[in-house]
């Protein structure tokens, strides 16, 4: 929960067309999105979709994927909640890290480090987004982070 107006909750699969709108409008892909293995949560403020998160999970590591966040209501927070509740989630399931792609944008904001493509694909090989990316024969731009989760990692 956020506000009263507003809330995070769980996305189901009726979801999805509210979800790869949202991402779609944040100029994000939606390809895969809330595959099998996946978790997402929806953000809506008086009932209607403003904001998508996802994480894509792998063993022992998940891969955040589609935070977005309507332009209208962006810079109000919004995001780093979102944020911080996939963070939350995938500490809860015994992550030890989770990684992201990003096309721009310092996401040490929320904790990552940048680490090289390789980690990435050999700690969540078999996420969605990379599937997805492999089945094109393409590789992720853009920079590649991670966050760690183990006890003692410090706090962003
Ligand atoms: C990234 C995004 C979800 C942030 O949403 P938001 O509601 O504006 O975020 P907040 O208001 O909570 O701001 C949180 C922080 O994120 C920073 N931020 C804004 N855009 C960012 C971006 N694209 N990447 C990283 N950090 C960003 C802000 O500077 C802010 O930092 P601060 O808390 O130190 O001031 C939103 O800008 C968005 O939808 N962007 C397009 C999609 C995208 O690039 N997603 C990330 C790749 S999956």
């Amino acid at each position: 929960m956020t506000d009263s107006n507003t809330q995070i909750r769980l996305a189901t699969p009726q979801d999805k067309e509210a979800v790869t709108r949202v991402m779609q409008e944040a100029g994000l892909e939606t390809e895969a999105a809330l595959a099998d293995g996946t978790t997402y949560w929806v953000l809506e403020q008086g009932g209607k979709p403003v904001g998508a998160i996802g994480l894509e999970h792998g063993d022992g590591a998940s891969l955040l994927r589609g935070a977005a966040v309507l332009p209208s209501v962006r810079g109000k927070g919004l995001g780093r909640q979102l944020i911080m509740s996939a963070i939350q989630y995938a500490q809860g399931r015994g992550d030890r890290a989770i990684y992201m792609f990003s096309k721009g944008g310092d996401w040490s904001n929320f904790g990552f480090q940048q680490v090289p493509l390789a980690v990435v694909m050999g700690e969540v090989p078999n996420a969605p987004q990379i599937r997805a990316y492999q089945a094109r024969s393409e590789r992720p731009g853009g920079t590649t982070w991670m966050r760690n989760l183990s006890v003692g990692a410090s706090k962003a």
